[in-house]
C-alpha cells in the first residue's frame, strides 16, 4: 500500500506542472492576442478584400471567376487571388478576424478593424483615375479612416478610443501602382525616376504623418517586390522571360529611400513605431530557390492567357492551372494564396533579418 500511496502525489505533481504550464502558455498567448485589438489596413490590390466591388464605375475589379476559386466556399470576394491574400494571413497570425472592406458597411463602428485597401490604388491621387473614381487612393483611404475614428470616439469615448487605436496594427501595402504607372508611359520621363521616387516618398511621409495625427501608432510597412519579375513584366520582354531589370532597380531604389524616410519619421514623431518587411529580398529568394518554399513555377501566372498567361488578365475565359499551391503568381501581378501565406509566415517568424528595425512581435509588445 505504501508505495502506491507514495506515487499518487508524484502523479498529481506532474499533472499540476502540466496544468500550470498550460495555464502559463495560455496566459502569454491570450495577453498577446489581446494586445492587437484591431487591424486597420491600407493599400492596393495586394490587400484589397473587396472595396472595389462597391465602386460602380471601376474597371479595377476581381469580382468574377476564376478569382476566389480556392476561397472557402469558392466565394468570389473581390480579392485579387485564388483564395486569401496577405491581409487575411496577417489577421490569422494575430488571431483576429480578417478586416472587412470599409465600403461594405461605411456606417459601421468597426471595433475589430477594417480594410480601406483598394485595387489599383497608389500613393499619388493620380491613381484614382480622374473624376470617375476608379480606385481609392491612399489619401482618400486615410479620409475614410478619419470617419471611422470619429465613430470610435463616439462609441468608446476619447480616452478608450485613443488607447484602442494606439494598440491596433496598421499594415500599409502601397507603391507598386505608382512605380508601374510611371514606367508605363514614355511621357512620364519628363520627371526622372529619382525625382518621381523622391516625390512618392515625401507624399507618403505626409500621409503617414496625417495617420499618426489621427492616433495610429504601430505600423507594418511592406516594401516593394521586384516589380520587374511579375509575369506581366516578364511577358513584355523581347522573346525572353527575363525580369525587367530597370523596374527591379527602381523598386529597390524606392525601398532604400523608404527605409530612410521611416527612420526620419521615427525621429520626428512621438510614439511612431514600425516594422518594415523586406519583400524584395524574400521575393528574390522565392525566385532563386522555389523548392524551399514549396513552389515549382515562378515565372508564369496560374490564371490568364497568352505568353506566361500574362498577356490577358485572369477572367472567366482565361485558362488556369490545376495546382495553385505550386505557383508563385495567381495572375499577371498578384501572388497565389500559397505564396501570400508563405510571405506572411516569414513576416511573423522574424527570421532571416527580413523585418527591421524591430520584429512584429516586438512591435505588438510595445
Ligand atoms: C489628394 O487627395 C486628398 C483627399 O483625398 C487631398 O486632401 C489632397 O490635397 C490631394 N493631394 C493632391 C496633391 O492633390
Ligand atoms: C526590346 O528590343 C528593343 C530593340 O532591340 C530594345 O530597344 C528594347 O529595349 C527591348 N526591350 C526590352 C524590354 O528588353
Ligand atoms: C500540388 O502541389 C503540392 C506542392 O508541390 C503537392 O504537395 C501536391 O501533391 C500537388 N497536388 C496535385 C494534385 O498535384
Amino acid at each position: 500500500m505504501a508505495p502506491l500511496l507514495a506515487q499518487k502525489p508524484v502523479v498529481a505533481d506532474i499533472y499540476c506542472i502540466f496544468l500550470c504550464l498550460g495555464l502559463l502558455l495560455c496566459l502569454i498567448r491570450c495577453s498577446k492576442a489581446q494586445t492587437v485589438p484591431a487591424l486597420y489596413v491600407f493599400g492596393d490590390s495586394l490587400a484589397d478584400v473587396g472595396n472595389n466591388n462597391y465602386l460602380p464605375l471601376s474597371i479595377v475589379k476581381a469580382d468574377y471567376p476564376h478569382n476566389g476559386i480556392d476561397y472557402p466556399g469558392k466565394k468570389i470576394t473581390g480579392r485579387f487571388s485564388n483564395g486569401k491574400n496577405a491581409a487575411d494571413f496577417i489577421a490569422e497570425q494575430l488571431g483576429i478576424p480578417s478586416a472587412p472592406p470599409y465600403l461594405s458597411q461605411p456606417n459601421n463602428v468597426f471595433l475589430k478593424g477594417v480594410s480601406f485597401a483598394s485595387g489599383g490604388a497608389g500613393i499619388f491621387n493620380a491613381t484614382e483615375g480622374g473624376i470617375l473614381e476608379q480606385v481609392i487612393s491612399l489619401a482618400k483611404q486615410v479620409t475614410h479612416f478619419s470617419t471611422v475614428r470619429g465613430k470610435l470616439l463616439q462609441e468608446l469615448g476619447s480616452i478608450s478610443a485613443e488607447e484602442h487605436l494606439a494598440k491596433s496594427l496598421f499594415p500599409i501595402i502601397i507603391g507598386s501602382n505608382d512605380i508601374l504607372g510611371h514606367f508605363k508611359s514614355a511621357s512620364n520621363y519628363k520627371t526622372s525616376p529619382q525625382q518621381y521616387i523622391a516625390l512618392m516618398l515625401s507624399t507618403l511621409q505626409q500621409i503617414m504623418k496625417g495617420l499618426h495625427g489621427l492616433g495610429a501608432r504601430k505600423f507594418l510597412f511592406i516594401g516593394l517586390p521586384p516589380l520587374g519579375c511579375s509575369p506581366k513584366q516578364r511577358s513584355l520582354g523581347n522573346n525572353t522571360d527575363e525580369c525587367n531589370e530597370q523596374l527591379n532597380f527602381w523598386s529597390n531604389e524606392y525601398n532604400q529611400g523608404f527605409k530612410q524616410m521611416l527612420q526620419q519619421l521615427e525621429l520626428e514623431l512621438n510614439n511612431f513605431h514600425y516594422s518594415y518587411f523586406d519583400t524584395y529580398t524574400v521575393f528574390l529568394n522565392f525566385i532563386h530557390n522555389p523548392a524551399a518554399y514549396g513552389l515549382k513555377e515562378i515565372k508564369s501566372a496560374c490564371c490568364g492567357l497568352g505568353k506566361l498567361r500574362a498577356q490577358v488578365p485572369c477572367t472567366p475565359i482565361s485558362q488556369y492551372c490545376s495546382n495553385r499551391s505550386e505557383y508563385l503568381f495567381w495572375d499577371f501581378y498578384h501572388p497565389t494564396e500559397a505564396a501570400a501565406r508563405s510571405f506572411v509566415d516569414i513576416v511573423f517568424s522574424g527570421s532571416g533579418g527580413h523585418v527591421s528595425p524591430i520584429t512584429v512581435q516586438q512591435l505588438i509588445a510595445i
